[in-house]
């Protein structure tokens, strides 16, 4: 099950920026790494309710077409006194131009004066061409904090402070972002369980 130098792995994305960044963060593995959308494989509907269900989906998906092993992720921003949302709607409450100031806006009216708990959360999903499976899922609990603060990153992390800091992501160099985030951790669970 283990993915070793030379093995080729699919991501499902057709974002070139994610395509870079996970290039980047797995470039000691020496995998030969390339992405549904550079294939010209488009992407299915994210019909499913929870974020491993969308991962799951994604990633099987292209496996099932480029018969090699494929990575999806799907993430988000789960609030706790609105039942988890925006949760897997976090990319469409930003709409059409994807506005997240107009999104942010809107989890923060919601809200009103209700407990400010969230949580960042990634899920990778790893799919082999013969249906085998794996999931990693990372977590970033925080407060969600009114108004925004911060211009760096993107989404919502103006208005997420993760637990143990006072800034907001958006307050924070990417690489100190990364001590704590959902996306990282996830990897970190998909590189103990995968590699060498
Ligand atoms: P997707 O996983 O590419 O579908 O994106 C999910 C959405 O969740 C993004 O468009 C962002 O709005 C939000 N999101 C996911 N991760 C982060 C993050 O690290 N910071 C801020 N927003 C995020």
């Amino acid at each position: 099950m283990k993915l070793k130098v030379g093995d080729t792995l699919i991501l499902a994305t057709h974002n070139s920026g994610k395509l870079k960044e996970i290039q980047a963060l797995l470039s000691p593995y020496r995998l030969n790494i390339d992405s549904s959308g550079n294939l010209g494989i488009e992407e299915p509907e994210e019909t499913e309710n929870t974020f491993a269900g969308n991962a799951l989906l994604k990633a099987e998906y292209t496996a099932t077409r480029t018969g090699h092993v494929s990575l999806a992720d799907d993430s988000g921003l789960a609030v706790h006194s609105l039942d988890g949302l925006p949760g897997v709607y976090s990319a469409l409450w930003g709409g059409p131009d994807r506005d997240f100031s107009m999104a942010c806006d809107k989890v923060n009216r919601l809200l009103g004066g209700k407990p400010r708990d969230a949580t960042f959360v990634c899920v990778l999903a790893v799919v082999w061409p013969d249906g085998t499976s794996k999931i990693f899922k990372g977590q970033s609990n925080g407060q969600l904090v009114w108004p925004t603060r911060g211009e760096s990153g993107f989404g919502y992390d103006s208005m997420f402070v993760p637990k143990g800091d006072t800034r907001t992501y958006a307050q924070m160099t990417p690489i100190e972002k990364t001590q704590t985030s959902h996306r990282t951790r996830a990897f970190q669970l998909f590189k103990k369980s995968l590699l060498r």
